[in-house]
């Protein structure tokens, strides 16, 4: 079997997940892109960490030299989080020529455009589908699905850490506090969390979706934002006597050739699709001028969802760099499974 050589820039809750999906899925991935992934290199703050999974000892490196000159390694996949960092290792390994997948909004919604320039200069790919909306295939679906279409405005709750205390503070009456402790402990809060809360994290995805959605370089500063920190218990109890239900919304539209930009916390009915979106999952209404409405709907954040977007990417930079031949779903050589009848 074909092996590449993959290196993760972090090992924390998303570089554990997809480690975790790599391994589990193996046989899954060699069917839809021909290669086992292998994950050679690993870098982390500090290698003698007491970590939930066993990997080889040779695996974990604090050097990120390791990984940026060996030869071997392809790809490197950047789940490390923060931004001057990050950006130092990404367009480095750029430079020596690797692929580069991230799940880093914050990194692409100030830098994207010269990051995206960097890996067009050297011909390497730059896939960013675990940046917005954890395991929701939303990027893909913008860049490549949506394309026949003009997109008149995007509406989603896009952070699973405040949809997750929000709804705590709603059904269980808990408190801010208690509630954002959990959501910590679940791996789905920003290592700083002010991100979340504050609604930084959801205007960087709101940056990255208008971008794409609206063709238009996007400046992250430009997006009014305002988060739920000075939301209350009594707010939630007004919003429900009304029939309402606090969402933190991200809000995109295109107006008269001109861009409306906005997060923050909004009153909605609680007939409204999006009232039944709950603890950390997240949705993202889309409307098309040839597709019309559309919902997208998934888990927003942790570990294996957003593994999933992660696995995703390197597997289409596998199939689509590598391999052209991309139907295995309908090659020939691949066993049938055995179809179940209803009358069985
Ligand atoms: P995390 O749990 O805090 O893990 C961060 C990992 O990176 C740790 O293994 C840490 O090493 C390592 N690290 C951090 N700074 C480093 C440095 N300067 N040099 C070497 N290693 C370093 O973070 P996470 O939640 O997995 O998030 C990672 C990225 O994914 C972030 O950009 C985040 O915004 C994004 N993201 C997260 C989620 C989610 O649900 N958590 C979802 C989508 C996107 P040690 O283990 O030694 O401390
Ligand atoms: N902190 C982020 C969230 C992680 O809660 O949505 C997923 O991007």
């Amino acid at each position: 079997m074909k092996k590449v050589k993959v290196a993760l820039l972090g090992f924390g809750t998303v570089g554990t997940g997809t480690w975790q999906i790599i391994n589990d899925n193996r046989e899954e991935i060699v069917k839809h892109c021909g290669y086992e992934i292998e994950i050679s290199k690993i870098l982390v703050q500090d290698t003698t960490k007491k970590r939930n999974i066993d990997i080889p000892e040779d695996v974990l490196t604090s050097n990120f030299d390791d990984i940026v000159n060996d030869e071997e390694i392809e790809m490197v996949v950047e789940l490390m989080g923060g931004i001057d960092q990050a950006k130092e290792y990404i367009l480095e390994a750029i430079k020596r020529k690797k692929h580069i997948v991230t799940a880093n909004k914050a990194l692409i919604a100030n830098f994207g455009k010269e990051i995206i320039e960097a890996a067009e200069q050297e011909d390497v790919k730059f896939f960013y589908e675990a940046s917005v909306c954890g395991g929701i295939p939303i990027i893909h679906s913008i860049k490549e699905s949506l394309t026949g279409n003009k997109i008149q405005e995007i509406i989603g709750i896009v952070n699973g850490t405040t949809n997750f205390i929000l709804t705590k503070m709603t059904k269980e009456k808990a408190s801010f506090k208690d509630v954002l402790k959990e959501a910590q402990d679940l791996g789905y809060a920003e290592a700083d969390p002010t991100a979340d809360i504050e609604g930084y994290d959801a205007a960087h995805k709101l940056t990255i979706l208008a971008s794409l959605a609206f063709n238009t370089p996007v400046i992250f500063d430009e997006v009014y934002r305002e988060g739920i920190s000075r939301i209350d218990k009594i707010d939630i109890e007004y919003a429900e006597q009304m029939g309402y239900i606090i969402k933190l919304l991200a809000i995109a539209k295109e107006k008269e050739g001109e861009l409306e930009l906005r997060v923050h916390p909004t009153f909605i009915s609680k007939y409204h699709p999006l009232a039944s979106v709950n603890d950390s999952f997240n949705a993202v209404f889309l409307k098309g001028n040839a597709v019309g409405e559309l919902m997208f709907y998934g888990r927003g954040a942790g570990d294996l969802p957003t593994g999933s977007a992660v696995v995703g990417d390197i597997v289409s930079i596998l199939k689509n760099r590598y391999n052209p031949y991309s139907l295995t779903q309908f090659n020939s050589n691949m066993p049938n499974k055995k179809v179940k009848h209803m009358d069985d």
